[in-house]
């Protein structure tokens, strides 16, 4: 009577945490992408992946979980770690839009489990392994970062543009402002490198975001070649 009993409440207990764990997992997604070019002009631990050097295009650097208050969960699953037997038809596109610029050259597996393991653990009660790297990937086919800019006659070409022309013109395709994060070109110029853009917890829907990254660009900023 009394293990029936005790049995009950554990069950309850695990229950009740269940609940809580997948309800106060994470209130959005940060999806941040990079341009190579400001990544690897000032870099001088830049290294293109074993694959060959990456196409001129943003490529993707995470998606990520975070609360509204600022702060973000990390390593949330030891237990789940990065397989990837679960992404096999998806290594191609991730080659072609989730490039690794780390050195030594990689081949993007170190990458890709340190992003797993970090971020996209903290979202398994969503998005499996598989749906989560689809989930960036199909996230940054819908922004198409470049295209959006290039069509507002915004290009690497090494000119500066105004911060507000490319955020209007990032507004205009997500349909809301995004974030955007300079480092120092050689010139000492700021210049783009990276954009945030926010996803619901579902990861499928662009979201005004909660908050925004923090910022250090000037009124204008450069788009280097890459
Ligand atoms: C932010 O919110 C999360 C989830 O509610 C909480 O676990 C974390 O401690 C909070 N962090 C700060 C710095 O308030
Ligand atoms: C990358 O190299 C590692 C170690 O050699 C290997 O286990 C992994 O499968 C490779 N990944 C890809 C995507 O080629
Ligand atoms: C770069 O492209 C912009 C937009 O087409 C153009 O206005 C600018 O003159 C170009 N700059 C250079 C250095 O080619």
């Amino acid at each position: 009577m009394k293990s029936n009993n005790s049995f009950f409440i554990m069950l309850l207990t695990i229950r009740c945490l269940t609940l809580v764990c997948v309800s106060q997992d994470f209130d959005f997604f940060y999806l941040v992408q990079q341009w190579p070019g400001s990544f690897c002009n000032i870099q001088r631990n830049c290294c293109y992946p074993t694959t060959g050097k990456p196409a001129a295009d943003f490529g993707i650097h995470g998606l990520w979980p975070n609360y509204n208050n600022g702060s973000h969960p990390s390593n949330c699953d030891p237990d789940n770690p990065y397989d990837e037997s679960k992404i096999s038809d998806l290594i191609i596109l991730m080659q072609n839009n989730w490039p690794t610029l780390a050195c030594p050259s990689g081949n993007g597996t170190k990458f890709w489990a340190h992003e797993w393991n970090k971020h996209g653990t903290c979202s398994e009660s969503v998005l499996s392994q598989h749906q989560y790297f689809k989930a960036a990937l199909d996230g940054k086919k819908a922004v198409d970062l470049l295209q959006t800019l290039e069509k507002a006659d915004i290009k690497p070409n090494g000119t500066s543009y105004s911060l507000n022309q490319i955020r209007k013109a990032i507004e205009d395709a997500v349909g809301f402002p995004p974030g955007i994060q300079c480092t120092v070109a050689p010139s000492g110029n700021r210049q783009l490198y990276q954009v945030y853009v926010c996803v619901d917890t579902s990861g499928k829907k662009f979201i005004r975001c909660p908050l925004m990254p923090k910022e250090k660009c000037g009124p204008s900023i450069e788009f280097p070649s890459f």
